[in-house]
């Protein structure tokens, strides 16, 4: 009798631990879920951007902000589009054979339109922001065909953010994922072609 009594208290307690232990592991598993989730901070942060393009000078640079990182739209002059091809042989990567871009910028400009350029404004070497650097201009004066100079360690690159040969930059400067909306609109961190 007692024996039976035992036996059915051993049982009781064995389930109540099972389904007290199942509480605490559910318990413990929402907040653990729910602090993996984004915040809306962290959302906003790798959202896309959208930029207006519309009042970017010939020749000249703007930079925005995506993902914590400058973004550089460059507007492209005629005669700086025709100076590319003559670089080739002064360059590490001058066809973008590296993955540094994304297929649709896989092309003679880096880019979508010949005319606008999209880069991340970070060197490839260790992280510094190069200056944008137009012909002839100072730190690199006469013969300087224009585009972007890092200040930390003297990488030099393109107009089209490509990398000269004999610098410490191993690769070309990024193009990130981007698509027109329209003339004067791009959406920056969605890649082109997609809905
Ligand atoms: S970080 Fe740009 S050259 Fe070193």
């Amino acid at each position: 009798m007692s024996t039976d009594v035992d036996a059915g208290r051993r049982r009781f307690l064995t389930a109540s631990v099972a389904v007290v232990g199942g509480v605490a592991a559910v318990g413990t598993a929402v907040p653990f879920v729910a602090a993996w989730q984004p915040s809306e901070r962290a959302r906003a942060i790798g959202a896309p951007i959208e930029v207006d393009i519309s009042k970017i000078e010939p020749g000249q640079m703007v930079t925005y902000k995506w993902r914590g990182q400058p973004v550089w739209v460059v507007s492209r002059t005629p005669e700086i589009l025709d100076s590319l091809p003559g670089l080739d042989e002064r360059l590490r990567d001058p066809g973008s054979t590296q993955d540094q871009q994304p297929a649709y910028a896989r092309n003679d400009f880096r880019s979508i339109k010949p005319e606008l350029l999209v880069l991340i404004g970070i060197c490839t070497h260790l992280g510094c922001s190069p200056s944008y650097i137009k012909q002839d201009q100072a730190p690199l004066g006469a013969g300087w065909p224009g585009g972007f100079f890092c200040p930390c360690h003297g990488s030099m690159f393109d107009y089209a953010g490509r990398v000269y040969a004999g610098v410490p930059a191993p690769t070309n400067l990024v193009v990130p994922p981007h698509k027109y909306l329209s003339d004067t609109r791009i959406l920056v961190g969605v890649d082109e072609g997609s809905t």
